[in-house]
């Protein structure tokens, strides 16, 4: 079977789902403090209808599927998506993004429910800056959780570290350390401009360049052998330690030549890009009776239009209708 593959021949292998757009917390990157209006749970696709745009997609070569929220681990059925998931043989990794909070409670069951691995977003080891970034959250838990996921066999764990001048610029060694001592891959990401940050972006922005010297202060890093994947990170190796550290540059190195993913918002639409504005909705595909037929045509039809790239700058967004990371998952 032939992977399907864009008009620029990037082999789309990969599926994130947005499963809810609502979150418990706030991260000022991510999200307005207020005002922002979620879907309505009748409106979020239920776990058979996530299923059958992933055997839509597994049929056209897609191997990963992705949850990713929102904060996933706010729906109940949550580890019935992801046994849905796990339900469909050609689907050989289903990884988690999550804030990590409820992480504790929910690992052993999800784990059981065949999620793979997890990325957890940690911007900072000072709980009183977690609790300012993500406008509330407690940090211990989130660590607590990061061991549960890592002690039920989670494997790799990656944290990420959205990187921010003057608030999380002089732990960066710190973060890396916790991460390399506790075996978790980290990566430190630029800070991408929503409508929501937009105004502030600018003032945060911290090229990871910058960062990778700093953290080098401390640990010698090489570009890792192993072969570059298909996923934005660039991953060095540290002298000394089995995990990695990687760094995300959607601004000063644009990755979109290598992308192999599509998205699913939490309302069921088929986003080619994370900054694509031009959406397709599956969802009503599947409400129609379309079926797993019905959504894989359109998602043949769809993935031609990917967009080459994203347009972004510091400053500068490039979609009018990302409003919040949260509507789609990062
Ligand atoms: N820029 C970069 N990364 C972001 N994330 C959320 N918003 C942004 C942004 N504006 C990341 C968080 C989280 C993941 C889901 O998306 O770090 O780990
Ligand atoms: Fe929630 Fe994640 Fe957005 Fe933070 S970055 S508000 S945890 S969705």
């Amino acid at each position: 079977m032939n992977t399907l593959a864009d008009s620029l021949g990037r082999r789309i292998t990969y599926l994130r789902v947005s499963v809810v757009d609502s979150c418990n917390l706030r991260c000022v990157y991510c999200m307005p403090s207020k005002g922002i209006r979620f879907t309505k749970r009748t409106e979020l696709m239920s776990p058979e209808e996530i299923g059958i745009i992933a055997k839509a997609a597994s049929s056209l070569g897609t191997r990963v599927v992705r949850i990713t929220g929102g904060e996933p681990l706010t729906r109940p059925d949550v580890a019935d998506i992801a046994s849905e998931l796990s339900a469909i043989p050609a689907i050989e990794d289903i990884p988690l993004s999550t804030n990590g909070i409820f992480l504790k409670d929910h690992a052993w069951d999800l784990a059981d429910a065949g999620v793979t691995r997890v990325n957890v977003s940690i911007d900072s080891l000072n709980p009183d800056r977690f609790r300012e970034i993500t406008r509330g959250g407690e940090l211990s838990r989130v660590i607590e959780g990061v061991r549960t996921a890592a002690d039920a066999g989670m494997r790799p764990v990656k944290i990420n570290t959205v990187l921010m001048k003057g608030v999380n610029d002089r732990e960066l060694v710190e973060l890396a350390r916790f991460a390399l001592e506790n075996s978790y891959t980290i990566r430190f990401i630029e800070m991408m401009p929503l409508s929501s940050n937009v105004s502030f972006q600018p003032g945060l922005f911290l090229p990871a360049a910058l960062a990778r010297r700093e953290i080098e202060r401390q640990f010698r890093l090489t570009p890792s052998t192993q072969a570059q994947r298909n996923g934005p990170a660039v991953y060095y190796d540290v002298d000394g330690y089995e995990s990695k550290i990687g760094f995300i540059t959607p601004l000063s190195g644009n990755f979109c030549e290598r992308c192999n993913r599509v998205r699913i918002t939490s309302k069921g639409k088929l986003r080619m890009c994370l900054f694509g504005d031009d959406m397709f909705d599956l969802l009503s595909v599947i409400r129609q009776g379309g079926g797993v037929e019905g959504v894989s045509a359109m998602l043949r039809e769809c993935i031609r239009w990917k967009p080459d790239m994203h347009h972004l700058g510091i400053g500068r967004t490039s979609s009018a209708t990302l409003e919040a990371m949260s509507q789609i998952g990062g």
